[in-house]
């Protein structure tokens, strides 16, 4: 079995979801695994049953042949994720047999969600402008030994236990915060009746995924869906504009059971520009009418939470630095339709500050807030690469922009994604 890491290289919403949904879909993967954050992620993806936004559900559920897994680095949002299977039962046959929910996979309880705000509020102009999806809170509970997990939840009075002690500790922090504490019996009933709803699906995947990797190597494929940007891991993000997951691959050992020398393939996806939702450095920003068509073409409002992203031009320094730290063999360049009828297009490769040159790796995160991006400059295509399925058909101006990542990169670009719409892709032989 071969398994490949699809691997966001920047901030988030690089198009992994599509990059996911267009692999899945190939007759040769058996599993589709996602084994970190929540529903702070958004996943677009667009294939022949319609559009769909995946905040928990992995892309990978559009092939029916295929097994689903969500492993126990997940934190769940019991709510969101039966509205996302609801949404799901409408458009494909009974997938019971082939979702799997992790019963070590950590809740998102009401008071995280809560404490989520309320900690933003707290920090004022330092907030780190998160999703407000209780994902901080959560994670903080279950390195500290506080955490609820869905297998919890199975005992009815074993989890009315670990709530009230819970309840009673998170209402102070809460009151003293100035918000409202949580009714038990509310917050109780909620809980039971979604996992009510999600009990068919709760079983370890670590059998079944490890039965997949046993298979011979002919036996078919593995996806591992990475969720958020490498930029926000914990470690090697931005801290503490970051998300409380780490985003690295060697995580799917501890998140999904998988040895990481099982991976075969690390997949980076790389957005033709950059962007970012929330507060923290972004050295390629452009706070100008670029900036702006960037978002408006480019439809850049957070699928999670409709918020404007941020956007830039494309960033090398921080696709070096995370291709040397993830082992990156393969890149899928995303979204090359945006850039279309630029007169030029610019292309950071590396940062200085005082006149001298900063790699990612040295600077703390206060640096990143004041390097200057060192760009090259490369002349824009008129033509429209929208829905191009060919590498020949690209103007040869793309062309160039794309040979420019993979000559500063060295890694190959194996995919090009020129629409939203799954079949809006080369496939770079
Ligand atoms: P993800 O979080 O990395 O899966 O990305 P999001 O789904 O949050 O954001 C990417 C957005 O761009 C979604 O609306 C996708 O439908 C869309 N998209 C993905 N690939 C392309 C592409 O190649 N061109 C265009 N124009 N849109 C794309
Ligand atoms: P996908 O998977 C974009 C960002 C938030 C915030 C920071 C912390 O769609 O790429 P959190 O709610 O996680 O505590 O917020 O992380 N963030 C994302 N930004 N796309 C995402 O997911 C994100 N997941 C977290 O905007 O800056
Ligand atoms: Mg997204």
């Amino acid at each position: 079995m071969q398994v490949k890491h699809v691997l966001d290289m920047a901030f988030g919403d690089s198009g992994k979801g599509k990059i996911t949904d267009y692999l899945a879909a190939q007759p040769s993967t058996r599993g589709i695994v996602r084994y970190h954050g929540g529903n702070n992620a958004g996943h677009t993806v667009q294939n022949e049953l319609g559009t769909f936004p995946l905040h928990l559900v992995p892309c990978g559920i559009f092939n029916i042949h295929a097994d689903v897994f969500m492993t126990n680095g997940m934190v769940l949002n019991l709510e969101v994720l039966v509205n996302e299977l609801d949404m799901l039962r409408r458009v494909l046959p009974d997938f019971t047999h082939r979702l799997y929910i992790s019963p070590r996979a950590h809740v998102i309880m009401p008071y995280h969600t809560v404490l989520d705000g309320l900690y933003e509020a707290a920090k004022g102009k330092k907030k780190t402008g998160t999703t407000g999806r209780g994902i901080g809170p959560c994670h903080a509970d279950k390195v500290s030994y506080h955490g609820i997990r869905v297998g919890d939840l199975e005992n009815e009075e074993g989890f009315e236990e670990l709530l009230s002690v819970q309840l009673e500790m998170k209402n102070k922090i809460i009151v003293a915060l100035g918000g409202h504490a949580l009714d038990f019996r509310v917050v109780r009933e909620t809980i039971l009746r979604y996992y009510a709803h999600l009990r068919p699906y709760v079983k370890e995947p670590f059998p079944r995924i490890q039965h997949l990797l046993r298979s011979s190597p002919f036996g078919g494929d593995l996806l591992l869906e990475g969720a958020h940007g490498l930029f926000l891991d914990t470690d090697w993000g931005t801290y503490p504009y970051v998300t409380a997951s780490s985003i690295v691959p060697g995580y799917a050992n501890a998140g999904a059971g998988i040895p990481v020398r099982h991976i075969t393939n690390v997949l980076g996806v790389v957005k033709a520009y950059t962007t970012r939702v929330g507060s923290g450095p972004f050295p390629t920003e452009l706070n100008d009418g670029v900036g702006a068509e960037l978002r408006e073409r480019g439809h850049e409002f957070g699928t999670t939470t409709g918020r404007s992203r941020r956007c830039g031009w494309l960033d090398l320094e921080l696709l070096r630095f995370g291709s040397a730290l993830c082992g990156v063999d393969e890149l899928a360049i995303t979204k090359l339709d945006v850039l279309d009828g630029f007169e030029t297009l610019k292309i950071c490769v590396g940062y200085a500050r005082h006149g001298a040159q900063v790699m990612y790796e040295d600077a703390i995160t206060e640096d990143l807030f004041e390097v200057e991006p060192i760009y090259i400059e490369l002349p824009g295509w008129s033509a429209s690469t929208r829905g191009v399925m060919r590498w020949k058909d690209l103007p040869p101006e793309a062309q160039r922009y794309l040979f420019f990542i993979h000559g500063f990169t060295r890694i190959p670009i194996h995919y090009v994604s020129t629409g939203p719409a799954r079949h809006e892709i080369i496939t770079v032989k």
